[in-house]
């Protein structure tokens, strides 16, 4: 019997842990380890996610189990009222690689624990509480996060905060908007606009956006994109926050993915990449922005602010992604990645569209190109199928768009282990899609 069935462990999990969505994988991880992590029959299974799209230094990187250990025995946890030099350091370091004025950082937890720090903060500055984001999006599972989440999760739970709005996302690979037979998304924005002046109470106050929305399909903002973005919000006294969760710290091939645009937004927000794969997120913003807070008397009293542990990791993190130039690796690495998969595109007809940046990159599977007509169980085959000889791959099934793999392997995956996925990706789709034929 394998190691993975221990009757024990699934009758207390089935027993004793809430479901919160999705299926768990039948296997039992034992331990992680650079590009892999290991199952209880010592299985390797090579992580094309990072985790959950964040350990971007592989697994148990030797140097942050180095610093977790230090910290773990030396300084860990503070009264919130308390620094330390790891949070005044890691500060300092954001404010370095931010682009423009950025120089203001708060240091937090989460993703949606960060970007409801940076929504209170927009709302306190500009003193208007309107929030938009895009319809495909993926802020996190708390209240002003949440209600700025459109992709998944809204219906159950009441009313999401008022003054809440959304926008359809730039999707050249299902174009809603097209003039003279090309994809027109400033006419998509301009009009998605019209629509958000006519709902507002005139109490605008920020635009939530992910460079690339990973959650909502990898659907990549084309170049020019963000620039009309910020112009827009400027032209309303709107923030632009930019949650960079997935495409901060070099995955995009960029230290940050709005560099590729020239944007600096009011609000860089980070976590996932910025502490590897531990729980810290940032959020970091303008003198002026925090010194309005600040005068306004902006709240964000929580018991892991400011704690030394998880600052020290992402002050690691950060210096190993500039050492080991791994945002440059990103680049050649992505490039190896892409080139696999549209090789695999040209075989296999199921495979609609191929997207992304650096070691960010989504692959959109189709009935057939022709038709581009969702397969959502093909998708769901090839998962398993992956899983099974040794890959694992997530995909995201929305309405009005086929299955999206989202492949983020982390910064350090060598040449040799970005070849294994594509070749068990190759196996899979071959294995599948003679099934289904
Ligand atoms: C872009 C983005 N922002 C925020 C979040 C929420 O982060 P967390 O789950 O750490 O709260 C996620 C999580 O997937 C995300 O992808």
């Amino acid at each position: 019997m394998s190691n993975n069935a221990d009757p024990v462990f699934w009758d207390h999990a089935r027993r004793h842990l809430v479901r919160y969505g999705g299926r768990f994988e039948p296997l039992i991880i034992e331990r992680a380890e650079g590009s892999f992590v290991y199952d209880a029959d010592g299985r390797a299974i090579l992580d094309f996610t990072s985790g959950q799209m964040s350990a971007i230094l592989g697994h148990c990187h030797p140097e942050i189990s180095e610093v977790v250990r230090r910290h773990a025995a030396t300084l860990d946890h503070l009264f919130s009222g308390m620094l330390s030099r790891p949070v005044v350091d890691l500060a300092a370091a954001l404010a370095k690689v931010a682009p423009g004025a950025l120089e203001r950082c708060l240091m937090l937890s989460t993703g949606a624990e960060a970007n409801e720090a940076a929504i209170k903060m927009a709302k306190l500055a500009t003193g208007h509480y309107e929030v938009v984001g895009f319809a495909q999006s993926w802020h996190g599972m708390t209240g002003a996060a949440a209600s700025a989440t459109y992709s998944a999760g809204r219906r159950g739970y009441g009313p999401s905060a008022v003054g809440s709005f959304a926008i359809p996302a730039p999707y050249p690979y299902r174009p809603q908007f097209e003039r003279d037979g090309r994809y027109d998304w400033a006419a998509e924005l301009d009009y998605a606009f019209a629509l958000i002046d006519r709902q507002s109470n005139g109490s605008l106050a920020a635009f939530i956006a992910e460079p690339i929305l990973s959650s909502g399909g990898l659907l990549d903002l084309p170049f020019g994109y963000l620039a009309a973005l910020k112009q827009k919000c400027a032209e309303r006294g709107m923030l632009l926050l930019l949650d960079e969760a997935q495409t901060g710290l070099g995955r995009t091939g960029l230290m940050f993915a709005c560099e590729r645009d020239g944007v600096v937004p009011d609000m860089l927000i980070l976590s996932k990449t910025l502490g590897a794969g531990l729980p810290l997120s940032a959020v970091v913003t303008t003198a002026a922005i925090e010194e309005l807070a600040y005068e306004r008397g902006f709240l964000f009293y929580t018991t892991h602010v400011s704690d030394p542990l998880p600052a020290a990791v992402g002050l690691k993190a950060l210096e190993v992604v500039r050492r080991d130039r791994l945002v440059e690796r990103a680049v050649v690495a992505g490039a190896r990645l892409e080139k696999g998969l549209r090789a695999l595109q040209q075989r296999f007809d199921c495979i609609g569209d191929v997207r992304g940046r650096g070691l960010l990159l989504g692959l959109e599977l189709v009935k057939d190109r022709r038709s581009k007509a969702p397969a959502p169980e093909l998708g769901a085959a090839i998962t398993r199928r992956c899983m099974a000889l040794g890959l694992s791959m997530n995909i995201v099934q929305l309405p009005g768009m086929g299955g999206v793999f989202r492949i983020a392997p982390p910064l350090t995956i060598s040449d040799e282990e970005i070849d294994l996925g594509l070749s068990i990706l190759s196996d899979a789709f071959a294995a599948e899609t003679r099934k289904a034929a």
